[in-house]
């Protein structure tokens, strides 16, 4: 899997996802072999900058981000095909450049033509970026070249306006030239999960309401909102990352096995299962929201989300939410989905833990055995990836005492490759053209219509409960749990 020869228009180079992972991505690619020798890299952005300014950011970022060692004529060989762009989004003329430019590239470089324009930009920009792309006819392109957009979440911040963004793209762009980048789909762990329940013959059978008790969906981060708080405040943690990590998790935990990798089947059997969500009827006991207050995180104090700069005191935006879901169907009646996320919480840490059922019968003696947990299979998404598989085991000796004991996977014990980073995966798909890693609209739409209900329940409650910085999130988000009898595992 080698892209062919392209070019990559950047829209947002200056921003924190150009710089930390974007750019990065494009050099490890470069490093690996896996793009074309003319592939060229062009960046555009309202800054006084020639050609070298943006390859020198470039640089910088490459050097500070990047996965694979740096490599002095793999750099080189990347920086002759580096170009900048000066201009506004609304600036006619840049754009009419900009076309132009990508003309003269095509011609001294070989790029035929195939441009991917990845929108790392608000929201609020596309609608005029991709009106631009159209009026200088770069969106459509001579019959034996490609044209793709690439949009990154958030698709929209309800299921209105996620529409309404759609109708932007899909008026210049057909869906399969549009590439939506849900990054927890690029991870290696989580496209492992696939692999895990449809390449085995050992897990599937008990995948299923007659074996699992619940699923816990966690994505557990240390930091605060850093200096995102124009983006976050009024977004949240829900619509922040439940409406699309942790739904995209929970669709791939729950859909049947598609009958190819290829993205209709994929995205045919993920649809199914978030069609199949339901919300159980009284929100108020079964969701739960928190924000941080101050508190302390590696030793050190840190401030209350209401602090932070550029938050309003009278924020009621959560930094923590957490939700219990259903599955209606065969497989899943009867088993809930506990999902969860927060920021500035005891540790980063992302994991899916399916929870079994405690064995029907113990033929041993009441007190050896309280003690055991629930057997559980855990897929440890992020940092010390791997699967760990827990289940009781009798202590060596004379008396039959049993223990909880676990197995484990561990990615870097069993594998010697190391790991894409998610953006460098996604990247490569763009430009070969891949799109099962993509969500399609029909996703981005039916995860709305679960948050959605959500939110506007929420809004109608005034300030989130508050939770001291490095604790594991509000009271109301454990008693969620407490009223099913069941506990958040301890992480
Ligand atoms: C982003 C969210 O999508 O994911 C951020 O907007 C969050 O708020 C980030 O911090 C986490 O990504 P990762 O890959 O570090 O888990």
């Amino acid at each position: 899997r080698v892209a062919g020869p392209c070019v990559l228009v950047l829209f947002g180079v200056t921003g924190d996802l150009a710089r930390k992972k974007l750019l990065p991505a494009i050099y490890d690619l470069a490093n690996r072999g896996l793009l074309p020798p003319g592939f060229s890299l062009v960046g555009f952005a309202r800054r006084d900058w020639k050609d070298q300014d943006f390859a020198q950011l470039t640089h910088d970022a490459v050097k500070e981000h990047a996965r694979t060692p740096f490599r002095e004529e793999v750099w080189k060989q990347l920086s002759e095909g580096i170009f900048f762009c000066p201009g506004e989004f609304t600036d006619d003329g840049a754009f009419d450049a900009l076309a132009m430019m990508l003309k003269e590239i095509d011609e001294t470089r070989g790029t035929g033509g195939n441009y991917g324009f990845y929108l790392s930009v608000p929201p609020k920009f596309f609608p005029v970026v991709v009106e631009q792309l159209k009026r200088t006819d770069l969106a459509h392109g001579p019959k034996e070249s490609w044209r793709r957009v690439v949009i990154e979440k958030p698709f929209g911040h309800n299921l209105q306006s996620a529409r309404e963004l759609n109708e932007i793209t899909s008026a210049v762009f057909p869906e399969s030239s549009v590439f939506r980048i849900d990054h927890y789909l690029g991870k290696e762990t989580v496209q492992n999960i696939l692999a895990l329940r449809f390449a085995n013959n050992l897990f599937e059978p008990i995948w299923n309401r007659g074996y699992v008790d619940h699923v816990q969906i966690t994505m557990a981060e240390d930091i605060g909102i850093g200096g995102r708080a124009g983006y976050y405040d009024g977004i949240g943690a829900a619509r922040d990352v439940i409406q699309n990590h942790l739904l995209q998790l929970l669709a791939l935990v729950g859909m049947e096995d598609p009958t190819s990798f290829d993205a209709s089947s994929l995205r045919r059997e993920k649809e199914k299962v978030l069609k199949a969500v339901r919300l159980p009827s009284d929100l108020s006991l079964s969701t739960a929201r928190g924000r941080y207050g101050a508190g302390w995180q590696g030793g050190q104090p840190v401030i209350g989300y209401t602090q932070e700069e550029g938050i309003s005191p009278d924020s009621i935006t959560e930094t923590y939410a957490a939700i219990k879901l259903e599955i209606a169907n065969r497989r899943w009646a009867g088993v809930p989905f506990y999902l969860r996320t927060g920021k500035r919480l005891g540790r980063r840490v992302t994991e899916v833990a399916v929870m079994f059922q405690r064995a029907p019968h113990l033929p041993f003696s009441k007190d050896d055995t309280e003690i055991l947990g629930q057997n559980a299979l855990v897929i440890r998404v992020q940092p010390d990836e791997g699967i760990t598989v827990r289940f009781g085991s009798k202590v060596p000796g004379t008396a039959m005492e049993v223990r909880d004991v676990s197995m484990d996977f561990a990615y870097g014990e069993s594998f010697m490759e190391s790991s894409p980073e998610a953006h460098e995966r996604l990247l490569l798909d763009v430009l070969i053209g891949d799109p099962p890693l993509f969500p399609h609209q029909r996703e981005v739409e039916l995860s709305w219509k679960i948050l959605d209900p959500i939110e506007e329940f929420w809004a109608s409650q005034g300030a989130p409960e508050e939770y001291p910085a490095g604790t594991w999130g509000p009271k109301s988000a454990d008693e969620l749990m407490a009223r099913d009898g069941r506990a958040w595992r301890r992480l």
